[in-house]
C-alpha cells in the first residue's frame, strides 16, 4: 500500500496527484513528436490525453500489484505542470516496481527530471518497501538512459532488436536498482 503524503516538496519542484484541470499542460508535451519519439504511444490528441489524464487522476495511490502510481510534477516557482511520473507495482511477492518519466522539453537539461525521479525511487523503496526497481528505455533514448545512470541505476541488459517501436526494430535497455543500493546512495548523499 502506498499513499504518498502529498504534496512532496523538493528544492525546485512540487509533486502532487494529477487533477482534471491538468489536461492542457499534459497535452502540451504528450502531443509533441520529439517527446514521444521513443515511446510506444503518441503523439496524443487532446482526447487521447484526456483519457490518459482520467487514468492518472484515479492513480494517486497504490493498493495492489498491477496498479500504477501517477505523480504530477509542478515547478514550485510558477505552479506549471512540467512532468509526468509513474511507478508501476509489478509484484507484491517479489517487491518489484518500474518507474517511468516524461518531461516537457522546455524543462529538460536542468536536472529537474533527476530531482523528481529521485523522489519516485524514494516512494518505491522507503514507503512501498520495494526490493528492486527497474526502468526500461529504447536503446536510442540516450536522455532516458543518462537519467537512469544519474539516478544510480545499473544497466542490466541490452536486449538486441527485441521490439518494433514506431516501425523500426530497436534495442531495449533495462536498468535496475536494489534497495541496498538505494540505502547506500541515500547514505552517501547525507
Ligand atoms: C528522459 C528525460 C525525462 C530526461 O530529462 P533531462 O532533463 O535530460 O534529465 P535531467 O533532469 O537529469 O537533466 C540532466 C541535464 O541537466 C543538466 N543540469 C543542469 N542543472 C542541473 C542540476 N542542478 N542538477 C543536475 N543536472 C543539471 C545536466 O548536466 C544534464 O545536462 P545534459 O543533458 O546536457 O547532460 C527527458 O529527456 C524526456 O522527457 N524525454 C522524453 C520522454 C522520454 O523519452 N521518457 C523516457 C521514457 S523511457
Amino acid at each position: 500500500m502506498l499513499r504518498p503524503d502529498y504534496p512532496i516538496s523538493t528544492e525546485r519542484l512540487l509533486l502532487r496527484p494529477f487533477r482534471d484541470d491538468d489536461l492542457d499542460a499534459l497535452n502540451s508535451f504528450q502531443s509533441r513528436a520529439d517527446v514521444v519519439r521513443y515511446l510506444y504511444w503518441g503523439p496524443r490528441s487532446r482526447a487521447e490525453s484526456a483519457a490518459a489524464l482520467a487514468k492518472r487522476v484515479h492513480s494517486a495511490t497504490l493498493t495492489e500489484e498491477g496498479q500504477f502510481l501517477a505523480v504530477a510534477v509542478e515547478l514550485a516557482e510558477t505552479g506549471q505542470l512540467i512532468g509526468d511520473l509513474n511507478l508501476e507495482y509489478l509484484s507484491a511477492e517479489h517487491r518489484q516496481g518500474e518507474i517511468g518519466f516524461v518531461f516537457h522539453p522546455d524543462h529538460h537539461g536542468k536536472g529537474l527530471a533527476l530531482e523528481a525521479t529521485r523522489e519516485l525511487l524514494r516512494l518505491g523503496f522507503e514507503d512501498l518497501g520495494l526490493h528492486r526497481i527497474i526502468g526500461r528505455c529504447d536503446g536510442r533514448n540516450t536522455a532516458s538512459a543518462a537519467l537512469m545512470e544519474r539516478l544510480g541505476m545499473r544497466q542490466e541488459a541490452r536486449l538486441r532488436e527485441n521490439e518494433i517501436v514506431k516501425g523500426a526494430w530497436t534495442d531495449e535497455l533495462v536498468y535496475a536498482m536494489l534497495e541496498g543500493e538505494w540505502k547506500a546512495s541515500a547514505a552517501r548523499a547525507v
